[in-house]
């Protein structure tokens, strides 16, 4: 059959790492759903789930742990016995999921899509759950940058995970009203306005830092202005089309991917913002009971999040820039 495997009554199999990030062959990789596994008769739950790991037994407790984690000494579990996976039901999604229940599409009504999504946002803040929003550029492009930040003020989001360019054109928009030299306000092209994202660069290296800007009166508006002045932390993440970078972005993506999953530890809700990138990488190290909005105007980037084992993701086919004023105006 496929899919299932036979329920068998044995403990999981452990065999021992030789050497530091190099796994026994037969290791078991991990999914992104809930999983127990079997030691001295006893079903364990794994903690840290996540996709594409291995399994660590330490003091009777199970972890999921990254291949580059793997230390000399640790015990893993290997095969496919004493291993229990429950996959996520959407059925018992069935109402806050309503608006998605039947795929991804460009044919729905975006209000409704808002709404449903302002319900999980509330719904995750009433059980203290955290609410994180993983932003590309194109949100500040769109117009939707006024949006995040009222979010933010209002605090509905916990923490912005992005790459640098997010950074940089809001603060470009902060600091000369244009997105890649294009004028914010009647979407023309600013003279010159080519230069605007590396005065913003500039003008933060000159500040030291972006608190630093906030902290002296030069950054005094946009979406990482609010994330200072409240409190709400935020990871820029490099890559290789990077200007600059902003200080602070950082460039090692190991050390990246780290911040990322710190940040995400207790996230009920992620709203995926116009970045394939930056989406599908937080999926990556999302469990599978952790909801997810992925907004995007191309329907295949909301599938692909979903075909990379983020089964659990809602696809929002829309303009982000409207659905972010949408959905701050219902919560803001
Ligand atoms: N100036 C810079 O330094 C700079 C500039 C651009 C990108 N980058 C970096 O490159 C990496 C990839 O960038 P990315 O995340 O923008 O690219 P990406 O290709 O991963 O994602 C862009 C997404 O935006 C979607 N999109 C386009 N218009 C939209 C709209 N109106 N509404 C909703 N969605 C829309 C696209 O369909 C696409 O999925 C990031 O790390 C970024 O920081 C740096």
């Amino acid at each position: 059959m496929l899919g299932c495997a036979q329920a068998d009554s044995s403990d999981a199999q452990l065999s021992t790492v030789e050497r530091d990030r190099c796994a026994p062959e037969d290791f078991y990789s991990t999914t992104n759903h809930k999983t127990h596994v079997r030691f001295e008769h006893n079903w364990i739950e794994v903690e840290n789930q996540r996709m594409d790991g291995m399994v660590v037994m330490r003091d009777g407790r199970a972890f999921c742990r990254r291949l580059r984690d793997l230390r000399a000494g640790d015990r893993i579990v290997v095969g496919l016995r004493g291993i229990r996976v429950t996959p996520e039901s959407k059925e018992r999604d069935r109402l806050a999921f309503a608006f998605m229940s039947n795929g991804i599409s460009s044919e729905r009504q975006v209000d409704t899509a808002v709404r449903q999504t302002a319900a999980l946002v509330r719904s995750a803040i009433e059980q203290q759950l955290k609410v994180l929003v993983v932003a590309g550029p194109v949100v500040v492009h769109t117009g939707g940058a006024a949006g995040l930040a009222a979010l933010v003020r209002a605090g509905c989001v916990h923490g912005i995970l992005a790459g640098n360019a997010l950074g940089v054109h809001d603060i470009e928009a902060a600091l000369f009203g244009t997105s890649l030299g294009v004028r914010l306000s009647d979407g023309r092209q600013e003279e010159h306005g080519h230069r605007n994202h590396m005065r913003a660069i500039n003008a933060i290296y000159h500040a030291g830092s972006v608190n630093q800007a906030v902290e002296s009166g030069r950054l005094k508006s946009g979406i990482l202005y609010e994330c200072v002045k409240k409190g709400v932390p935020f990871v820029l993440a490099g890559s290789l089309r990077d200007d600059g970078p902003l200080p602070g972005t950082i460039t090692d993506m190991n050390a990246a991917q780290d911040a990322y999953a710190e940040h995400l530890k207790g996230a009920g809700l992620v709203l995926c913002l116009g970045s394939m990138l930056h989406s599908i990488a937080t999926g990556n190290m999302l469990p599978g009971w952790v909801k997810v909005v992925c907004v995007d105007i191309n329907p295949a980037v909301a599938t692909k999040v979903s075909d990379r084992g983020t089964g659990q993701a809602i696809g929002v086919v829309a303009d982000v820039g409207m659905f972010l004023d949408l959905l701050s105006k219902q919560l803001a």
